[in-house]
């Protein structure tokens, strides 16, 4: 159990734990994320958090960084480390690899990504 003081946080980054997301390597992305914060020295500006399933599988491992609201897809040790020094740290998020990005309309789908089921239909 812990309470972080959390008066210097910049980025708050949610890492997808869901049964599918850690089929695909959600427990690895994890720890190559917050290992990669550590060395950076960027642990009071960065905060992380396990959730669980994000309801973009298909797009697994989902991490999604805030303010910004980005939803990257497909992310692997390789990828959880270079948005950590592009994103995290100089502010430059990576496009090419974000499905979802905040629009001035809502929410606004990238890079031919799957659009999913519209929310509130049956499946
Ligand atoms: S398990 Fe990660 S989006 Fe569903």
């Amino acid at each position: 159990m812990a309470t972080w003081n959390l008066t210097n946080m910049r980025k708050h980054v949610l890492i997808c734990n869901g049964s599918t997301c850690m089929r695909k390597g959600g427990e690895e992305v994890t720890q190559a994320i917050r290992n990669e914060i550590t060395e950076r020295d960027l642990d009071a500006y960065v905060h992380t958090t396990r959730t669980r399933c994000n309801g973009r599988c298909k797009d697994g491992c989902v991490v999604v960084v805030y303010p910004e609201a980005d939803w990257y897809f497909e992310m692997d040790e390789h990828r959880a480390k270079e948005m950590v020094a592009a994103h995290l740290e100089n502010n430059q998020p990576i496009k090419e690899w974000i499905a979802y990005e905040r629009s001035e309309e809502g929410m606004q789908l990238l890079n031919g990504r799957f659009k999913g089921t519209e929310k509130g239909e049956k499946k």
